[in-house]
């Protein structure tokens, strides 16, 4: 006769410490800030801003291409890519494009989409800036400038939505302005600058409207003034400026890079999803005083 014996105690679940790092972006936790397995394209990400706001889409679970036309992305954009494969099991690329050769453009973009399946999201945040006083500005120089910040911000978001409309799945797209779209900066000389910027913000009203038919959100970022070379370099010309402009808005400090993850994810993801034809200001207030 066979012997019954108690069988194996069931396990019983134990207690689990708090995660020392809470994941943003997973199933239980806020998922509508969840990237996992979008795919992204930030065009200037080989350093500044767009390099810091790819980091960001990499750790909300984004699939990121950088498209800059540096031949050699900052040293830190390898540190974040290391990052990316071995901490956030996702991937970061890099295409060397100038976003002003509008067919290369549209064929990296359309095999980036092709080797997916698809294509979810773009930041714009390839631009440049030239101080020079309104009086001696050339028009070659204001050509140039609008080149990139207007044209070949148009035609990134265009390439982007091209394949955003093929796959059908709708997308997001950020442009990025600036604080500089809205007012005159006291002080710095920059009208061709600032009046792309007033044309991303406008552009970006347009693009939403004629997009939003297919599920694909545009809205723009404008941020103030960031510690990046953009600005950095001018304080080594002009270092009365690094104390003058904290003092211009209403928390009394420049910002960083990093300021804006948040605004990124957000504006990439489900958590905006019934934004578009929006602007995000994140400039400590400049713009409301
Ligand atoms: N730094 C600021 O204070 C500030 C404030 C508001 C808005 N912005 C905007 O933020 C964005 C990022 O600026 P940043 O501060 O990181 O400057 P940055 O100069 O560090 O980065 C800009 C990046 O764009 C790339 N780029 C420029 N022209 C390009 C082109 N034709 N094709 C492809 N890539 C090109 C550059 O190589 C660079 O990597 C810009 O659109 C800028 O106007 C900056």
């Amino acid at each position: 006769m066979a012997i019954e014996t108690d069988p194996a105690p069931t396990p019983q679940p134990q207690p689990q410490p708090a995660p020392e790092n809470i994941v943003l972006g997973t199933k239980t936790r806020l998922p509508e800030f969840s990237l996992a397995g979008k795919v992204i394209c930030v065009s200037g990400a080989a350093r500044g801003l767009g390099l810091t706001q790819a980091e960001a889409l990499l750790e909300a679970g984004a699939i990121v291409y950088a498209l800059d036309r540096l031949e050699e992305p900052d040293p830190h954009f390898h540190t974040i890519q290391a990052r990316a494969k071995t901490e956030l099991s996702t991937t970061l690329y890099y295409r060397r494009i100038d976003v002003r050769d509008t067919a290369l453009l549209n064929a990296v973009v359309e095999d980036i989409a092709n080797t997916h399946g698809r294509l979810d999201g773009l930041i714009a945040a390839a631009g440049v800036q030239q101080e020079t006083p309104a009086l001696e500005y050339t028009a070659d120089d204001v050509n140039r400038l609008l080149g990139i910040n207007v044209t070949g911000v148009f035609m990134t978001a265009q390439a982007v939505a091209r394949q955003m409309v093929r796959f059908g799945r709708g997308g997001s797209i950020v442009l990025i302005a600036s604080m500089s779209g809205t007012i005159a900066n006291r002080g710095l000389p920059c009208p061709a600058y600032n009046a792309s910027k007033a044309a991303v913000l406008q552009l970006t009203r347009n693009l939403a409207m004629e997009w939003g038919p297919y599920n694909i959100r545009v809205n723009s970022l404008s941020p103030g003034y960031i510690l990046t070379s953009m600005v950095t370099d001018l304080f080594e010309e002009y270092p009365e400026r690094a104390s003058e402009w904290p003092r211009q808005n209403m928390l009394g400090r420049l910002s960083r890079p990093e300021e804006y993850r948040g605004a990124a994810v957000f504006l990439l993801s489900e958590a905006s999803g019934f934004m578009t034809g929006g602007d995000l200001r994140v400039d400590g207030g400049h713009a409301a005083w």
